[in-house]
């Protein structure tokens, strides 16, 4: 299609509302003219889906679950006064916790203010406040955050040791956790609370949860009294919490603007509610990838934000489409094995790195640009002839590697907003869970529940069960053995490989009390337990 035509399709399929800031561009998805009649049928039955999960329906199946992220930013629409007044009351809370804290009324005993925060949490616990960190963080913001999101013990020390001594008697501790029983997030606890007792320092008046009533993490704030503890509700998945206190806290502590972030989420619910599927933009990009599905191939969503700001996005919208759309089985568990793979960081910098394959190498996927018109740049530096600034060059760079891969037959929309602020993250949260929640009703999918991450936590608890075991065995025989003698003296020679990467990581690592006897091939070598 020439320029001229392009344009014209452009103008045609434009979702503009200026009222979002906001600009979906789809004239370069190659859909054929009669697409949005075909799938009339489809996107009526995934508007009235979409009206009953808002109105309560239990939508997560499996779980027997409601879904009510919606009704975080409209309280007035969830199902029952009661719950209505939960989300107000949390709101109010958060905001009165934060000024208090802002204001030194809530301090650590040690210190006059909590100048920094630990978000400990992973997953859905964690993506929103990090993608909020890096779409609004500034130098002069509240309060510093800092993110302990693995069980990985150097990841930790390397957080905590940036807070060093003293910054750790001024950090205010959000353990963050739906469940409560999610190990990473617990041993992340853990390892703070063992930094605390070896500095001195009382972990209770420096603590506050986010997490379930009655969860095992509420339990021990509890007995452990910390300063607060701020709910998460059965009916708010982690991916789609972010306008829960999830995201509220850290956002409110760091002196983010979390009304006009309301806001921008609830507007975009509003728009995204159309029942004009052209004029819908959370419609129009489920429809885009329906489509980019149709010739019966997955095809891959590359996320190029060109904006450092938005480098996070594509982490957050990894997660959030990939676990809820990453099923093996339909509502009526037929095996259909969905999903749509998401990656990309941010443009120009990709350009230097992948580019080089979306253009020329295999053509397995569609590219969603995102374009931020501000700068935000106070006022222009000019890089070339006294009239080019570096913000030119970023939309330079966007508009010719969206030609080039054009050119090559590779598709891609542009989402467009105006400036980067609270409101506009707002909006791109609620725009892309909605179009999650219309995609998994056009394939017939529970987007709501995450049964493979469960698979893998099982397998893991397994595989800590059996170190258990071999440790005790190795302690009590006190003898140097090979793995496989090992395993078969507990009984597991099914899990010799197992039991060999356990011996490797403990033998490597001091203070674990096991010692290997090298051999000529890692095989025949010989562990044994040592005081
Ligand atoms: O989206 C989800 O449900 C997951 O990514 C969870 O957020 C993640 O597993 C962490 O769970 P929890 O908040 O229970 O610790």
């Amino acid at each position: 299609m020439d320029a001229c035509a392009l344009w014209e399709r452009y103008k045609t399929y434009l979702v503009d509302h200026p009222s979002l800031g906001l600009r979906l561009d789809i004239s370069r998805m190659k859909f054929g003219p009669h697409f949005f009649e075909e799938m009339a049928a489809p996107v009526e039955r995934a508007f009235d889906a979409m009206a009953q999960l808002e109105k309560g329906a239990v939508a997560n199946p499996d779980e027997d679950r409601q879904v009510g992220h919606y009704w975080l930013r409209t309280p007035s629409l969830a199902p029952t006064p009661e719950i209505a007044t939960q989300i107000e009351h949390t709101v109010a809370r958060i905001e009165t916790f934060a000024q208090a804290v802002h204001s030194g009324k809530i301090r650590p005993p040690g210190a006059d203010r909590f100048t920094d925060i630990l978000h400990v949490g992973i997953g859905g616990s964690a993506l929103g406040p990090q993608l909020a960190q890096g779409a609004l963080g500034k130098s002069t913001d509240a309060m510093r955050i800092h993110f302990l999101d693995n069980t990985d013990p150097d990841g930790i020390e390397r957080v905590l040791s940036t807070l060093g001594a003293e910054g750790l008697s001024r950090t205010l501790v959000l353990v963050v956790s739906k469940s409560g029983g999610t190990k990473e997030t617990r041993n992340g606890m853990l390892e703070v609370q063992a930094a605390f007792r070896k500095l001195g320092l009382a972990f209770g008046p420096q603590a506050v949860a986010i997490t379930a009533e009655g969860s095992a993490l509420s339990k021990v704030a509890t007995q452990e009294n910390w300063l607060e503890q701020f709910p998460m509700w059965s009916w708010v998945g982690g991916r789609t919490s972010q306008t829960s206190a999830v995201g509220l806290l850290p956002a409110a502590l760091q002196g983010f603007d979390i009304k006009a972030f309301l806001a921008g989420a609830r507007d975009c619910d509003e728009i995204t509610r159309l029942r004009d599927a052209r004029r819908n933009p959370a419609m129009v990009l489920a429809l885009m990838w329906l489509y980019s599905r149709s010739a019966g191939v997955a095809k891959d969503m590359v996320v190029l934000p060109y904006k450092d700001r938005l480098e996070l996005f594509s982490r957050y919208l990894q997660q959030l489409i990939m676990e809820s759309l990453g099923k093996s089985r339909d509502l009526s568990g037929n095996v259909i094995q969905q999903g749509i793979s998401v990656y990309g960081n941010k443009g120009s910098t990709d350009q230097h790195a992948y580019v080089q394959q979306l253009r020329e190498g295999i053509h397995n996927f569609f590219v969603t640009f995102i374009d931020v018109v501000h700068d935000a740049q106070a006022a222009p530096t000019f890089v070339e002839d006294g009239q080019i600034t570096s913000g030119d060059y970023l939309l330079g760079f966007m508009l010719g590697t969206r030609r080039a891969l054009y050119d090559n037959d590779r598709e891609s929309m542009t989402l467009t907003i105006d400036r980067m602020n609270p409101r506009a993250l707002g909006v791109l949260i609620a725009l892309f869970e909605r179009a999650v929640g219309y995609y998994a009703t056009l394939v017939g999918i529970n987007a709501y529940h995450q049964p493979g991450v469960e698979a893998g936590k099982v397998a893991a608890n397994e595989v800590i069960s059996l170190q258990k075991q071999v440790m005790q065995s190795m302690r009590s025989s006190k003898q140097a053995a090979t793995v496989e003698a090992i395993a078969t003296s507990i009984g597991r020679p099914d899990q010799a490989e197992t039991i060999f990467k356990i011996l490797e990581h403990l033998s490597a690592n001091p203070g674990r009390g096991i010692k290997k006897h090298p051999a000529e091939t890692p095989f025949n070598a010989r562990f044994e337990a040592v005081d």
